[in-house]
């Protein structure tokens, strides 16, 4: 059993989601606010089957707190204006819908939520600080930073390489084509990468930026903070060379920036859970620095969705034909098609409220009691056809090995050192 946190009440979560205003963004809002109408939150437990569980607990940490915060980050204020509208609607309308059901398990209470917009474009440095700015002003802690926004930088396809990926893994082209053309080597008005910053280097600015914000939410809750990475199906060691780690050279920037993402993830988790398991190398009892003044990182992909990432078929005829293929993907078995925002969401949502241990190194916590929180996994979000979306807990394909945790070491060394000369320059 899991010991229970000492102030679990006076949590009060503080939830940031970039790229809130649409597609999976939007989906991972409305989803973990409807997680607050139920008696017990179904995300934040594993469902292998896409059933629901046979039983759920009666009780959870978040049907205790007294308030929750979510707010969307967004780099179109008036576009995320309008989502919280329409996120504080829906959300409205599941609170009348699920008041029965509440009522029934004996918790009629509902915490008070507030949603929040506020200006972020994570390709420019100095947005990502005036968004911390304003954060540390108006929140004593954060409890949660959902990494989700990003650019696909494709620009078209490549037919010799589609007729070799369709002859060679027809299966993968649906899910992890690499035959997309990519505008490469863009840079930001900071000079930076631009994909690079967009997707994956504001959000690290952002994670330590926060750092104070995630220890006080330690040290009021007794639980650690939590970092999701969004990545995706197609992200593999191949995409990120050390020598590029801005991506500017690489044929596949929008990839790049996903691996660095478990990269990271694995980099700052190695160890949290896996140090109690095994001894399986000298350099994972080495980086396990568990603390819970750290936030725990996980990473999560969420299917492939019908969304506008894709700017080569997010409109007109060629969207259609994308929605078309989903489905058929989906009638032919595929359970990586979750085709809807919301169903994708979920294991985000997932990542978000699986119980963590308040201590880690309590003994009995070990990973097969929480297969969730193994460093080196991916939780990706699955759907069948007809069947409820659901959770998978997968082993990312490559090895967690020497080469790739000194690759994760040298990209932290060369971000953190970015960060501090733009902490710098910014506050001059
Ligand atoms: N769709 C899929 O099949 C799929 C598959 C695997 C992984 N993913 C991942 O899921 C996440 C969400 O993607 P999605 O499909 O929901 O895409 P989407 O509909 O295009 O949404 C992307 C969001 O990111 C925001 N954004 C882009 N650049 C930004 C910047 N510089 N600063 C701040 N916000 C920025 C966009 O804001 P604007 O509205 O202002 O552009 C938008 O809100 C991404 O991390 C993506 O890599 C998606």
């Amino acid at each position: 059993m899991t010991p229970e946190p000492k102030t679990a009440v006076g949590i009060n979560p503080v939830v940031v989601v970039t790229g809130a205003n649409r597609g999976v963004g939007y989906g991972i809002c409305l989803r973990f606010l409807r997680q607050l109408c139920l008696p017990a939150p179904p995300d934040a437990f594993l469902k292998s089957d896409g059933g629901a569980p046979k039983e759920l607990p009666n009780s959870h940490w978040l049907t205790r707190v007294g308030k929750v915060t979510i707010v969307m980050a967004c780099r179109d204020i008036d576009a995320g204006s309008r989502a919280r509208e329409k996120l504080v609607k829906q959300f409205e309308a599941d609170v009348v819908r699920h008041a029965r059901a509440r009522s029934k398990m004996g918790r009629d209470g509902m915490p008070e939520v507030d949603v929040v917009v506020r200006e972020l474009n994570l390709g420019i440095a100095s947005s990502v600080f005036e968004f911390l700015g304003w954060l540390r002003q108006t929140y004593p802690h954060v409890s949660h930073l959902v990494c989700n926004a990003a650019v696909a930088p494709f620009i078209g396809v490549d037919n010799t390489r589609v007729m070799a990926q369709y002859r060679n893994n027809f299966a993968k082209a649906f899910i992890a084509p690499d035959y997309l053309i990519q505008r490469t080597g863009e840079t930001s008005q900071d000079g930076l990468g631009l994909v690079w910053q967009c997707n994956f280097f504001g959000h690290y600015m952002l994670f330590r930026g926060m750092h104070e914000l995630f220890s006080a939410f330690a040290q009021t809750s007794g639980r650690q903070a939590r970092v999701v990475w969004m990545s995706t199906l197609a992200s593999m060691p191949e995409d990120y060379s050390s020598d590029d780690w801005q991506l500017l050279r690489t044929r596949q920037p929008y990839e790049g920036s996903k691996y660095q993402m478990q990269l990271v993830r694995n980099h700052f988790s190695s160890g949290d859970l896996d140090q109690f398991e095994d001894s399986r190398s000298e350099t994972t009892q080495k980086t396990a620095s568990h603390s819970t003044s750290e936030p725990f990182h996980l990473l999560v992909q969420p299917g492939v969705v019908a969304t506008k990432l894709d700017p080569l078929n997010s409109s007109g005829a060629a969207a259609a034909v994308r929605s078309a293929t989903l489905f058929l993907c989906r009638l032919f078995g595929s359970t990586n098609h979750t085709t809807d925002p919301y169903k994708g969401a979920i294991s985000a949502v997932h990542a978000m409220l699986v119980d963590i241990p308040p201590v880690l190194s309590s003994a009995g916590d070990t990973a097969s009691m929480y297969p969730s929180l193994k460093s080196n996994v991916k939780l990706s979000s699955k759907s069948a056809l007809m069947r409820r979306e659901y959770v998978a807990v997968a082993e990312c394909s490559e090895e967690w090995s020497r080469s790739e945790m000194e690759k994760a070491s040298g990209l932290v060394e060369h971000c953190d050192e970015l960060y501090q000369t733009l902490l710098q320059s910014f506050s001059r």
